[in-house]
């Protein structure tokens, strides 16, 4: 109520509307104010919800989330070591496609290829998807870039910011990385048991240690303003059940190519792929339906790069 309303509330409104005693009103705003909701309270007037506080908890969740099976089993965590593993573990335990793990702070976030990713309280999205779909495990990779496209829609709606996607599956701002997409999976033969995909999205960070300072950045400091974390999740969600009904149509990138590569950071750029087998430098020309990335080398010839195993660099810095 505090929230739908314009200005004031007043106590005898409120006592009124739920039926309950004005001790009762008293003491829930007491526990709201706990919770960390600024409730302003002025005699003869009522209580107002101060704007701007960017709370992450369940209720503010459930009230941002309106998707289909997307987030709709949720599971919340004020901390926890890592969403990604909360999630597997879920999966293990049998939780449906389209249980969402999110929290406020991870203590031991993981980054792609072993790196840790840092995941202050109150900073930013950490959550992890638990999908089940009826994919070749070989085609669960391609899942990531559809991730990616979702953050970035999600990204606009929720504050208007247009970012791109550095392949595979860095979202950036402004050149700097604001989002990470981790997938794991648990295979069983030919067969997908789940994949999890864990989305970490820096979002109210003022700044970022010196190591990362040159290649991160948040959506704070690329807005200058506040962003509601629940509502970006809530957007992000709805934004990856429309891709993903279009990538499970022929269970690849044919119907997203489009719009991944006019995202596309890298795109038509120089870029130096960092590969097992050694180094080389050529032109990105896009992503082809397998989601691999095309790259023409100086002699001619078009290398498919597949994500994994490789990383791939713009060869003046990070984009
Ligand atoms: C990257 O290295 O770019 C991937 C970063 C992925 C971070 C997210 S935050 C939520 C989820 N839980 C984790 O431990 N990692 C992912």
């Amino acid at each position: 109520m505090l929230k739908e309303a314009d200005g004031y509330l007043s106590g005898q409104e409120i006592c009124g509307r739920l039926n309950v005693s004005r001790t009762a009103v008293w003491k829930v705003i007491r526990q709201l104010e706990a919770e960390g909701y600024r409730i302003e309270a002025v005699r003869n007037r009522g209580y107002r919800l101060e704007k701007g506080t960017d709370l992450l908890n369940r209720a503010e969740l459930e009230s941002s989330i309106r998707t289909k099976w997307a987030g709709k089993t949720l599971l919340y965590f004020d901390e926890t070591d890592s969403t990604n593993t909360e999630a597997k573990k879920a999966a293990e335990a049998g939780a449906p496609h389209g249980t969402l793990a999110v929290a406020d702070f991870q203590s031991m976030g993981k980054g792609r290829r072993g790196r840790s990713w840092a995941s202050p309280h109150g900073a930013g999205v950490w959550m992890s998807l638990v999908q089940r779909p009826q994919l070749h495990p070989s085609c669960a990779s391609m899942l990531t870039l559809v991730a990616a496209l979702a953050v970035s829609d999600g990204i606009r709606s929720a504050c208007g910011l247009e970012t791109r996607i550095k392949w595979p599956n860095d979202v950036v701002a402004g050149g700097r990385k604001v989002c990470g997409i981790l997938t794991e999976m648990s295979t069983e033969l030919e067969c997908i048991n789940y994949v999890v995909t864990g989305i970490g999205v820096n979002v109210n960070n003022e700044a970022f240690p010196e190591e990362i300072a040159q290649v991160a950045t948040s959506l704070r400091m690329e807005t200058g303003g506040s962003v509601s974390r629940s509502r970006l999740i809530g957007a992000i969600l709805e934004a990856y059940e429309r891709y993903y009904a279009r990538f499970m149509e022929y269970r690849d990138m044919t119907e997203l190519l489009e719009e991944y590569n006019g995202r596309l950071a890298n795109y038509q750029n120089e870029v130096r792929v960092l590969a097992p087998g050694g180094e080389y430098t050529g032109t990105a020309l896009g992503i082809d339906k397998a989601g691999e990335l095309l790259v023409k080398t100086g002699d001619g010839r078009t290398e498919r790069v597949i994500s994994g195993e490789v990383s791939v660099r713009g060869i003046y810095g990070y984009v």
